[in-house]
């Protein structure tokens, strides 16, 4: 069973001669464990479909399931509640609580959740750890790294172990490094089960996914599967490349 699953799902804007479309009858599965990319040029609909998923914003049209519940008829109160336990998400813009060490922005979300704290602090722990900037649990963000401010935020999201975690444009504020590492963290956390859905445009980023969704125009228009992770990078970036010459991207 999909953890993920839209049918028909539709957002439409209302203008004044026609009505924009943000998203139209999609139609896309997420399996457990899966690592999907969501991949499309600017205004083809990469946030809205991930803000629908998450609830953030609501549907026009059509049907979200979130394993057997279904997210577009819940009340804001259920909505909050799934962000806050059963859905991560993670923004380009990195917006961590600037006065706020890495740890303490990491652990905030989960002491809402969990009433105890010391289940919470080894939880953020290992989480810091698998990331790769428990060294740095103690600064601000402003005393890091945006690669490791980040990784931070993804650990943030991480935090109450949603069933998944929803990241748009991650790498987007970053370098090439600092966006080198916080694509590892995703294939780090990925590789511990975690499903993953992120959005993109750009080759490299799209790279790392099991599963890469071609969106344009609010639509999905074509589905790539990676064949071979063990390829390496820069055919396996020349392959997907390809495809989404092939695309029309
Ligand atoms: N509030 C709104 N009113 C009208 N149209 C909107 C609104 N929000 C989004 N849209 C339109 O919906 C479409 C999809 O937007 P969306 O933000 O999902 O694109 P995107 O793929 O995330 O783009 P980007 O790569 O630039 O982030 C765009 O054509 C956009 O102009
Ligand atoms: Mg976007």
């Amino acid at each position: 069973m999909p953890l993920v699953q839209t049918r028909r799902l539709t957002k439409s804007y209302q203008s004044a001669a026609a009505p924009v479309f943000g998203l139209r009858e999609v139609d896309l599965a997420v399996e457990p464990g899966e690592l999907l990319v969501l991949m499309g040029s600017s205004g083809s609909g990469k946030s809205t479909l991930l803000y629908l998923i998450s609830g953030l914003e609501r549907a026009t049209e059509g049907e979200i399931h979130f394993g057997d519940q279904r997210i577009d008829t819940m009340s804001e109160t259920e909505l909050s509640l799934l962000r806050r336990t059963g859905i991560g998400f993670v923004f380009q813009a990195i917006n961590l609580i600037p006065h706020l060490s890495l740890f303490e922005n990491v652990v905030l979300p989960g002491y809402l959740v969990e009433a105890d704290r010391a289940v919470v602090d080894a939880r953020a722990s290992e989480l810091l750890e698998t990331l790769g900037i428990r060294a740095l649990a103690d600064r601000l963000p402003a005393q890091v790294s945006g690669g490791e401010q980040q990784r931070a935020a993804i650990a943030r999201a991480m935090i109450n172990a949603p069933r998944a975690l929803l990241a748009d444009e991650p790498t987007g504020a970053l370098n090439s490094s600092a966006g080198s590492a916080v694509l590892d963290s995703f294939k780090a956390i990925n590789a511990r089960g975690q499903t993953i859905v992120m959005a993109t445009h750009e080759v490299k980023s799209a790279c790392i996914g099991d599963r890469i969704v071609f969106l344009r125009d609010g639509q999905v228009r074509g589905e790539y599967r990676m064949a071979d992770q063990a390829m390496p990078a820069a055919e396996r970036e020349a392959a997907v490349l390809a495809w989404l010459v092939g695309q029309g991207w």
